[in-house]
């Protein structure tokens, strides 16, 4: 800022003469005028109006004046600032609603879109899996029982006839929640159940007479998780208990739910295995869906769905031991029946060419999302 200046004479500051506050105001608003959007306007705003404008500058002039000068130069300063910020507020308005206008347009709604697309969630492949089993049966009039999952070692083991010293008990790995049976520590063994069989005896101590009941249900192994490995999986079991149950019962109910499930052609062989709660028990394997057997032998046709082998393995099956009978109060002698389990994992993978069981266990859309959205 000059110093005071008794002798002044306005026109000789150079930025309050009358032709240069003129300058100053016409450039100002052609810069506003210029400005094509609001962030440009905001840039002149600051260069013509701000603490640095030259207008600005000159105000500060003024008082550097002599108190004659000051009256006159702070009017022309005070005119031209105020027609300045005129400008400014009429280009504003005007940048606002063409951006009003645009923005109407640009971010326009269509309200008559339909609002209820929004897809429906659904549940897993494996339950929806489970399900489907469990219907065949249920249509055959069989009942769905379920157990607990934190299940007493009485039985899932020893109601089943594995024996405390069975070999078998050390077939599966068990999670122990409370310490294994007989140890120091526990008289009571409750496991995680390492299998749906233990449903079968539960039911045969609830139920009356005949029973036909179905059970899916979440089990659990000490296994690894890995492509083929998971420890928690899914079953489902099968239980027939009536007078005159044979092992020719089983072959047709087997046969039926594989028809039911993967086609009329389709049928199941058994092979003899061991189980401890079944005698005489089988290993079920079902026709491969695919080849239908066509592959076995024949290096024409080779099937990747049974590795060319023509039957998948299923599960195990059997007569029920008479001695679980007797653990859960029937009389074996009155009366028979049937028993299969398999697993779910595995029936998903060879019916869908899963190739990594941990795919089921991710919960990611991307793998259940194929399978439908089924409800
Ligand atoms: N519980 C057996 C397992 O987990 C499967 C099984 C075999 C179930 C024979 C049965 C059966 O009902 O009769 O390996």
């Amino acid at each position: 800022m000059s110093a005071p200046n008794k002798s002044y004479d306005p026109v000789e500051v150079e930025a309050l003469k009358p032709e240069e506050i003129e300058r100053m105001r016409d450039e100002a608003l052609a810069a506003f005028a210029a400005a094509d959007s609001l962030d440009a306007l905001h840039e002149a705003k600051v260069a013509h109006t701000g603490p640095a404008s030259p207008l600005a500058l000159a105000n500060r002039e003024i008082g550097a004046l002599p108190p004659h000068a000051k009256a006159d130069a702070g009017k022309r300063v005070g005119q031209a600032r105020g027609a300045v910020n005129k400008g400014l507020a009429a280009r504003q308005a005007e940048l606002e609603a063409e951006r009003d206008a645009r923005v109407l347009v640009e971010e326009a709604v269509d309200v008559t879109l339909p609002y209820d697309r929004v897809p429906a969630g659904a549940r897993h492949p494996l339950t929806t899996m489970m399900e489907r089993v469990a219907d065949v049966f249920v249509a055959m009039g069989y009942e769905v029982a379920e157990g607990p999952e934190a299940e007493a070692e009485w039985f899932n083991f020893d109601a089943l006839n594995f024996l405390p010293d069975h070999p078998a008990r050390q077939m599966q790995d068990t999670f122990f929640v409370q310490g294994p049976k007989g140890t120091e520590e526990s008289g009571s063994g409750v496991v995680l159940r390492t299998h749906t069989s233990p449903v079968q005896a539960r039911a045969l101590l609830d139920r009356e007479l005949p029973v036909y009941i179905v059970c899916p249900g979440r089990v659990f192994r000490t296994d690894e998780l890995d492509a083929t490995h998971t420890p928690v999986f899914h079953q489902i079991e099968l239980l027939a208990i009536d007078e005159g149950l044979t092992m020719a019962d089983l072959k047709g109910t087997l046969d039926h739910m594989v028809q039911s499930l993967f086609g009329a052609d389709m049928k199941t062989r058994l092979r003899p295995n061991y189980f401890p709660f079944t005698e005489p028990s089988a290993e079920m394997d079902m026709l491969c869906y695919v080849c239908k057997g066509e592959s076995i032998g024949n290096p024409d046709r080779p099937c990747r769905t049974c590795s060319s082998e023509g039957w998948i393995e299923l599960g195990g099956c059997g007569m029920v031991n008479p001695r679980v009978l007797t653990a859960c109060g029937v009389d074996p002698e009155k009366y028979s029946g049937f028993a299969f389990g398999f697993g779910i994992e595995r029936m998903l993978m060879f019916r869908h060419n899963v190739e990594d069981m941990r795919d089921m266990v991710e919960g990611d859309v991307r793998f259940t999302r194929p399978f439908g959205m089924e409800i």
